[in-house]
């Protein structure tokens, strides 16, 4: 499974406490998406120690690498797409890090409300994806109709307080 280790990484990566002094240092990186826009302040970022925990397993189901995935969704998706879903489509588009919605000891807990409301907004997301799928009077796009998790958030945990 491979499933205990990503823990005990996720919690080292943790960069902006001083815990993850060791990673944090070294390799921070910046690539992922770096454009500075949820760089102010001590949001963490996947760095590929992350990867490197999952290895061998990145392309294995997330549902059977991880040890708690409930959507369906993401139970298919690769391991290594679910830690850049985390990063990108999650982090950065509410603008916070990863102890926003996870337990630093154990990222399969439950116990943030944050992390139980991104369940519900996911299955609103994809919701309204299958909505876009089926309108008929949308110019065609080659690439689907869809949004995501920025389209609403941009930045912030909350979208209404955008100007
Ligand atoms: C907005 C909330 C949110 C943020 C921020 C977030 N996650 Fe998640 N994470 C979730 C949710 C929700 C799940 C469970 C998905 C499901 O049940 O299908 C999850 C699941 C996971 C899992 C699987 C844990 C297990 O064993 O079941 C890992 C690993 C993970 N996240 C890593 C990260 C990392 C690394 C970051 C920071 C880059 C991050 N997450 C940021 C909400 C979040
Ligand atoms: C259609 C617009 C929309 C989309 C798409 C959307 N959200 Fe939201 N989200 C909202 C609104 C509105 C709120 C409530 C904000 C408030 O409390 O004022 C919210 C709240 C949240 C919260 C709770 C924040 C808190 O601490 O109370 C989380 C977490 C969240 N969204 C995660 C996500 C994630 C992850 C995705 C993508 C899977 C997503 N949202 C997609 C509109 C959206």
């Amino acid at each position: 499974m491979g499933g205990g280790g990503i823990h005990d990484c996720l919690v080292g990566m943790d960069a902006g406490d001083g815990q993850g002094a060791v990673s944090a240092s070294a390799t921070r990186h910046h690539s992922q998406g770096g454009e500075g826009s949820i760089d102010a302040g001590d949001q963490r970022r996947l760095r590929s120690e992350d990867f490197r925990q999952i290895a061998g397993h990145e392309q294995e189901p997330a549902g059977q690498v991880f040890k708690n995935i409930q959507l369906e969704v993401l139970k298919k998706a690769p391991a290594a797409r679910l830690l850049l879903i985390m990063n990108l489509g999650y982090s950065r588009a509410l603008g916070v890090n990863c102890k926003y919605c996870h337990e630093e000891e154990d990222f399969s807990k439950d116990d943030k409300r944050p992390k139980r409301a991104a369940r519900e907004m996911a299955v609103m997301h994809f919701s309204i994806n299958q909505q876009l799928a089926k309108m008929k009077e949308l110019e065609p796009n080659p690439q689907r109709h869809f949004i995501n998790c920025s389209t609403c958030h941009r930045g912030s945990v909350k979208p209404k307080e955008q100007p």
